[in-house]
């Protein structure tokens, strides 16, 4: 009896710090991209995120975005800015990127709605991005559906369940 609830305290103790891990880690990104150095030296969003005027996402910089400014010589002497040029730009392959800020398959969000139309900072929903000095490893706010749902509410929007699922 005794050795039985021995076993099941360190099977439960293995499985809360499986949690912990899984929970504690996010995600991995491929060079050390800092934000905060892009916003400063007067690069736009736009300039990574291409799509948010037109479109549902947002869309991710690609080895070729990086390369309009990082080519042959590093502008600076972090080792991460020569090991993209060597690894990626001279190679021509492709960055991958992981995903970061998610919504369901079943929730339709389009950035367009929010940024052009409605005039919605990205800040808003992404938090302070602008003073990133490494990649994101984990959404700096999450939105849950109530955070939608409630400005939606506020403005006046429709909140039927099919406006935003699909
Ligand atoms: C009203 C909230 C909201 C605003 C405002 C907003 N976003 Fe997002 N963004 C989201 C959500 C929610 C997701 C996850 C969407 C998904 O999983 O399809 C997301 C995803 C993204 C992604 C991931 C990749 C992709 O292709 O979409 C990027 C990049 C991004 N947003 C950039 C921006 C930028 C840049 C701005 C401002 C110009 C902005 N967002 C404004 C809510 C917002
Ligand atoms: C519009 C031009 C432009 C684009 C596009 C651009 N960068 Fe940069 N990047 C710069 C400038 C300018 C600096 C150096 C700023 C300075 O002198 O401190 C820089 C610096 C860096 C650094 C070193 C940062 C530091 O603080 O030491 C890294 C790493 C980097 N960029 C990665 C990237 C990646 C990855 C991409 C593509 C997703 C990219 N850059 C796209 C202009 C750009
Ligand atoms: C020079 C290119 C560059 C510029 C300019 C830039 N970004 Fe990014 N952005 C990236 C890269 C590369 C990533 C992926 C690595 C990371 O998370 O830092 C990213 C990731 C993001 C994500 C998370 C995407 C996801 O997968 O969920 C958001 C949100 C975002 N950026 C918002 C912004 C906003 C807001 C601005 C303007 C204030 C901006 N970015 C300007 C290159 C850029
Ligand atoms: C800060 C306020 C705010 C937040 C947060 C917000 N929205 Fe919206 N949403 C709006 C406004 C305002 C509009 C109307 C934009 C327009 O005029 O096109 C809108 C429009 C929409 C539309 C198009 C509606 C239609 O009638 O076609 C969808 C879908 C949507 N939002 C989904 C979402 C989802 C999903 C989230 C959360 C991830 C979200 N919104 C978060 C304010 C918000
Ligand atoms: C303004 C946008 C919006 C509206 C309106 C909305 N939802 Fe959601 N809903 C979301 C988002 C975003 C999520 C995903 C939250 C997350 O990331 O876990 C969600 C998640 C859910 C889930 C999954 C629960 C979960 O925690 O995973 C259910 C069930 C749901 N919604 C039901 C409804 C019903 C029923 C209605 C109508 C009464 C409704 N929703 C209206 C945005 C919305």
């Amino acid at each position: 009896m005794k050795k039985c609830r021995n076993l099941l305290i360190i099977l439960s103790s293995a499985f809360v710090f499986a949690l912990f891990v899984s929970c504690g880690s996010g995600v991995e990104q491929p060079i050390q991209f800092p934000h905060k150095t892009h916003i400063d030296a007067g690069v736009e969003c736009n300039i990574c995120h291409q799509f948010y005027e037109t479109q549902k996402n947002s869309g991710r910089p690609t080895t070729e975005v990086c390369s309009n400014c990082h080519f042959d010589e590093p502008m600076t002497s972090n080792p991460e800015e020569k090991r993209l040029i060597e690894e990626y730009i001279k190679k021509n392959k492709e960055l991958p990127w992981k995903r970061v800020y998610h919504v369901p398959e079943h929730v339709y969000y389009p950035h367009f709605r929010h940024v052009m139309n409605a005039k919605i900072d990205c800040e808003f929903c992404h938090g302070d991005i602008k003073s990133q000095t490494m990649p994101l490893t984990k959404p700096l706010k999450k939105t849950k559906m109530y955070f939608c749902y409630n400005c939606h509410k506020e403005r006046g929007i429709s909140v039927d369940c099919i406006t935003c699922h699909v």
